[in-house]
């Protein structure tokens, strides 16, 4: 038989290449990932029992909850409370970041910042959904209550950042700084096992995804790479395919495998974009430059280098292959 690695394996392996690693990090990720395995249980009960559809009330964006919402964010917050390596956490179902106030967590050197379910309204509709999570360390000193700026740092300063996708299997990948792994969850004997060594995405692709339903409202330099994707040229292997799950977990996953680009620009109707710059674009930044990609905002700017100002703030994306992020880039810098 093959030898497997398992996620927990990888991790004590790894964590022997850095003499200073503390098991903390470690702490962290067992959380994640026992939190993870729980929502893959629901998640592939969610026709059977009562868990799908509207919870009723709305999140602090004015989103409709789902109940999958609540019951995610409720299984994460639990079980990164449980150890005493996290200080705090904030949400994209929590209006103020939570504070961990047990004297373990005080003494907790790390913040999470999580999407507990991204693509939520899919669930509904057995469409893939994900769980998007980024970790930093404090600033504000150990044994303190956490503070907003431990939440508010840019990008560049995540010491990791990961998703779990709940798709066709169950999946996570992650990033603590040297490159991206993935790990396929293999339910039958309930571990998560390493699949995807070094993940790298292709410098160039012939995927778009974008929700084109919002065309007209498109920025000019976007609604040009648009067509620019669509017109019929061999030599750049256009026009392009075009794929879009309405998940950012999902379109981001296949485009890191495939190559390919993912584009959520301004527009009249999110005139700051859609995406939450914390939990959502920053993690997903972080992962693709690790894998050889790129992630910019509008005009042009890299989303790692931007200054958050506050929890919910949104910005546009555009992610995935380093060629075809350079060449929106062009476009929207001809087009300001
Ligand atoms: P969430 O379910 O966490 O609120 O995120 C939904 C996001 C993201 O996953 C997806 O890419 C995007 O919303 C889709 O938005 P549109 O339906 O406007 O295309
Ligand atoms: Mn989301
Ligand atoms: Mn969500």
């Amino acid at each position: 038989m093959e030898s497997i690695k398992t996620l927990g394996e990888f991790i004590l392996d790894n964590q022997k290449d850095y003499p200073d690693a503390s098991g903390e990090l470690t702490s962290l990720f067992s959380s994640i990932r026992l939190a993870a395995k729980v929502l893959h249980r629901e998640i592939n009960k969610a026709g059977l029992v009562d868990i799908t559809g509207s919870a009723g009330d709305e999140n602090i964006q004015g989103e409709q909850q789902q109940k999958l919402d609540v019951y995610a964010n409720e299984r994460f917050k639990n079980a990164l409370a449980q150890r005493g390596v996290v200080c705090g956490i904030a949400s994209e179902e929590e209006e103020e970041f939570v504070k961990f106030e047990e004297t373990k967590n005080l003494e907790g050197k790390y913040v999470v910042l999580i999407d507990p379910l991204d693509g939520s309204s899919n669930i509904d509709v057995n469409v893939s959904v994900g769980t998007i999570f980024s970790v930093y360390r404090r600033v504000s000193a150990v044994g303190s209550k956490v503070t907003e700026a431990d939440f508010l740092q840019p990008g560049h300063q995540q010491v990791a950042a990961g998703y779990v996708i709940y798709g066709s299997s169950t999946m996570m990948v992650y990033s603590t700084g040297s490159g991206v792994n993935g790990f396929t969850y293999d339910p039958t004997i309930g571990v998560f096992c390493l699949s995807h060594p070094d993940l790298q995405v292709p410098e160039d692709g012939n995927i778009y995804s974008v929700n084109e339903g919002n065309y007209i409202r498109f920025p000019e330099g976007v609604k040009k790479y648009i067509k620019y994707c669509q017109e019929e040229d061999e030599s750049t292997k256009r026009p392009y395919t075009s794929r879009y799950i309405g998940s950012l977990v999902s379109d981001f996953h296949r485009n890191l495998i495939k190559g390919g680009i993912y584009l959520y620009p301004t527009s009249s109707r999110y005139p700051d974009g859609k995406l939450r710059l914390l939990y959502e674009c920053n993690p997903m930044a972080y992962l693709i430059e690790q894998a050889g990609g790129k992630a910019i905002s509008h005009p042009g700017q890299r989303i790692l280098d931007l200054e958050p100002s506050k929890l919910h703030q949104r910005c546009p994306l555009f992610v995935g292959s380093p060629n075809m992020v350079d060449k929106l880039a062009q476009f929207i810098e001809e087009n300001e």
